[in-house]
């Protein structure tokens, strides 16, 4: 069967107190959203359509980054998520199968959950996704009798009875499309908060002699963020979940609890995460490969056999090679290590490309930006580039090439050729102790003892 998903996104998140849309704030290192369009993506959909209002520009842009096709519909006023899911008529109309809207600020939905809230649609022509709440505070209230949803009523329209239950509404749904749209058409404001609510659905089916369901689901996956507080308790969840599943796919974290990942974060079997290790969207690590403590690690590759850090920085663009060794206070972007490539100490390499089994001496560092333009720096084979070395980009060094300790390379550096740029070095004998005598006695002079 057919699916389509709607993500609801348009509402502005007063209470996140933010300049920045709700959904695009980020949860494990990427939006929002994007842990909404992951669950929808899990469904494998025909189409998702993403419901933009506030801040549309940047959600579009933030939702296009995730999934290229996914379709924009504009709702400029937010006028109820009933309103908000008939604004994807001109899209859905027409099309075969059933719809799902999911909600931009509920990360945590699980693809289970989804697929028997799709399944439970063989006994029901809507289904809504509810959960028992610890604390129903100000959630629609599901009411029911058996399995049949009789309506789903709103805190603010719920009587003292209503308001008692704790069954609520996560506000996730999956309905045939073309009864979804029949149905919201129907929908009027008439109501507490004079909004058109998606819930009236519920009695308008029914009143077709249709049937309505619910199905269950853990409160911590139905869990919407609203405010920065929830947000951050949402973080501690996501971060704990993550933890589990790495060490479930046999990666060792010494101290999981000081390791973040990101929400696409991929290390392999065996992999080693020593503590306080931080990962930024778009890291994949291999497996075997070790971190020691205290890296930072975003848009990068690292593979088998690989070791970063402690104190390592990668940023987008790194990509380490098998065996590739970085060492403490590293910074790395834009570069490719080929294999056996070693980095140890005080480094940068930006833009730059290093060839098999080179050795980068310590401080060396790539001048890969003028002011203006990045430059690139080629490194060839097996060369040896002394420590202090720096490398004024555009520049190449060529395979078994050598530059000496302490030297500013401006120019290539043919292969095999062994580079000097620093001054000569000169001794005057005797004339440091001379300076050391004079120096104290300008200081005896001055009284200063
Ligand atoms: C909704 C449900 C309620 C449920 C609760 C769960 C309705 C009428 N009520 O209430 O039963 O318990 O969710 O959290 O559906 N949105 C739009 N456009 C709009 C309105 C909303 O895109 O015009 C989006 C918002 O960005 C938000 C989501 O839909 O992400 C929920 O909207 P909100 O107004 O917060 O609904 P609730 O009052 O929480």
């Amino acid at each position: 069967m057919p699916v389509s998903v709607i993500i609801l996104a348009a509402g502005q998140g007063t209470r996140m107190n933010s300049d920045l849309p709700k959904v695009l704030h980020p949860l494990g290192a990427a939006p929002l959203l994007h842990h909404a369009m992951r669950a929808g993506q899990s469904l494998d959909p025909d189409r998702t359509i993403v419901v933009a209002g506030h801040g549309a520009e940047a959600v579009s842009k933030a939702a296009k980054a995730f999934d290229p096709d996914v379709q924009i519909v504009l709702q400029t006023e937010q006028r109820g998520t009933g309103h908000a899911v008939l604004q994807t008529a001109p899209i859905l109309t027409g099309m075969p199968g059933d719809t799902i809207v999911l909600y931009g600020d509920t990360p945590f939905l699980r693809p289970d959950t989804l697929e028997r809230l799709r399944q439970a649609r063989a006994r029901h022509a809507v289904v809504f996704l509810g959960f028992i709440a610890q604390d129903p505070a100000r959630y629609g209230r599901m009411v029911t009798e058996g399995e049949e949803l009789l309506r789903i009523v709103e805190f603010k329209d719920a009587t003292a009875e209503e308001r008692r239950l704790t069954l609520c509404n996560s506000g996730v749904v999956c309905a045939e499309t073309a009864l979804l749209f029949d149905l919201v058409a129907q929908v009027d404001s008439a109501n507490a908060a004079g909004e058109f609510y998606l819930t009236d659905i519920v009695a308008l089916a029914r009143a077709r002699g249709l049937s309505a369901g619910v199905v269950i689901a853990d409160e911590a996956e139905t869990l919407g963020i609203d405010t920065r507080a929830q947000l951050a308790r949402a973080e501690t969840l996501f971060q704990t979940a993550m933890r589990a599943e790495a060490l479930e796919n046999g990666v060792t974290l010494t101290a999981p609890d000081t390791v973040f990942f990101a929400l696409d974060t991929h290390i392999g079997r065996d992999a080693v995460i020593a503590p306080n290790v931080v990962f930024g969207p778009g890291v994949t690590v291999e497996s075997g490969a070790v971190i020691h403590a205290f890296c930072h690690l975003e848009g990068c590759h690292i593979s088998r056999g690989a070791t970063v850090g402690p104190f390592a920085r990668l940023r987008p663009g790194a990509e380490l090679a098998e065996d590739v060794h970085v060492g403490n206070f590293v910074e790395i972007k834009n570069t490719v290590l080929d294999e056996g490539v070693k980095v140890g100490h005080l480094t940068y390499l930006g833009d730059a490309h290093v060839g098999e089994h080179s050795n980068i001496g310590a401080g060396t560092v790539t001048c890969n930006y003028d002011g203006v333009m990045k430059h690139r720096t080629e490194i060839g084979a097996r060369a040896f580039i002394g420590s202090d070395s720096i490398l004024v980009a555009p520049v190449s060094i060529g395979a078994g090439a050598m530059t000496a300790a302490g030297s500013v390379i401006t120019a290539d550096v043919p292969a095999q050729a062994l580079a000097l740029a620093r001054a000569r070095q000169v001794n005057k004998p005797g004339l440091a102790a001379r300076l050391m005598e004079r120096l104290r006695t300008i200081k005896a002079a001055k009284g200063q003892g």
